[in-house]
């Protein structure tokens, strides 16, 4: 089945971690914000894709503004943010039909491959759900406050099932939905955990450790140094 494919892209946070006024979405990065730079990269991998962009109330008419006076055309429809990521995403998913392949793209992953994401709609033709990641490199531990607040270790992980996960995560369209009508868990921090609670198999494909999510300074800085040598 020839599955038409569309884009959902979270954009819809405040960034308090960045600690910057403007939500880290929309700062600029090599001259661009770092929002268009991630719907670049998507509409270099499939030109025909349909976006659906999700964005906090405040910065909806900066954004619009923002497209015309860059000539920055993307035919998008925007969709207005939730509480958390998983309320955004529900938000988006009302506009997305049936009987498709939808990518859910965090915006502040703008360092994303074109061949990667081509790779993830592959081998979503033929599985319901496909995700990028990585095996941890990190001994990983898992740590508690002591009695003065302390963070001490309280045991060691066997990292070798420990994998970090990135976006885009592809879903078939109605498998993704069904999966969102259930309510809120803190533990959705991504879609795969939505689909995952709702029993569907999460395909897990090798991800690219240079798609980073820019969440604090310090990957603001580490963005601008992988794209100066892309
Ligand atoms: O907060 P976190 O780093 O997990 O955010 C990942 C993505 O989800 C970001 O692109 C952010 O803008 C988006 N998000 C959203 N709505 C929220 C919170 C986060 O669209 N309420």
């Amino acid at each position: 089945m020839d599955r038409k494919k569309f884009l959902v892209i979270p954009a819809g946070g405040s960034g308090v971690r960045m600690g910057a006024d403007v939500p880290k979405q929309f700062l600029m990065l090599g001259g661009k914000p770092i929002l268009r730079l991630t719907m670049e990269r998507f509409l270099e991998a499939v030109p025909d894709i349909r976006v659906v962009t999700v964005l906090p109330e405040a910065h909806m008419e900066w954004w619009r503004q923002y497209c015309v006076k860059a000539s920055f055309t993307c035919p998008q429809k925007m969709v207005q943010g939730g509480f958390t990521r998983f309320h955004s995403v529900k938000n988006a998913l009302a506009q997305i039909p049936d009987g498709a392949l939808v990518a859910v793209h965090d915006a502040v992953r703008p360092l994303v491959s074109a061949s990667k994401i081509r790779e993830l709609f592959a081998a979503a033709e033929n599985a319901p759900a496909v995700i990028p990641a990585t095996p941890s490199t990190d001994t990983l531990k898992t740590v508690s406050k002591n009695e003065d607040g302390v963070p001490v270790v309280a045991g060691t992980i066997d990292r070798s099932a420990v994998w970090g996960v990135q976006t885009p995560q592809i879903f078939h369209s109605e498998v993704l939905k069904k999966a969102y009508e259930r309510g809120y868990d803190t533990l959705f921090t991504d879609d795969a955990s939505v689909v995952s609670a709702a029993g569907v198999t999460v395909v897990c494909i090798e991800g690219e450790r240079t798609n980073i999510k820019i969440t604090t300074p310090e990957d603001l800085l580490l963005a601008q140094a992988i794209l100066s040598v892309k």
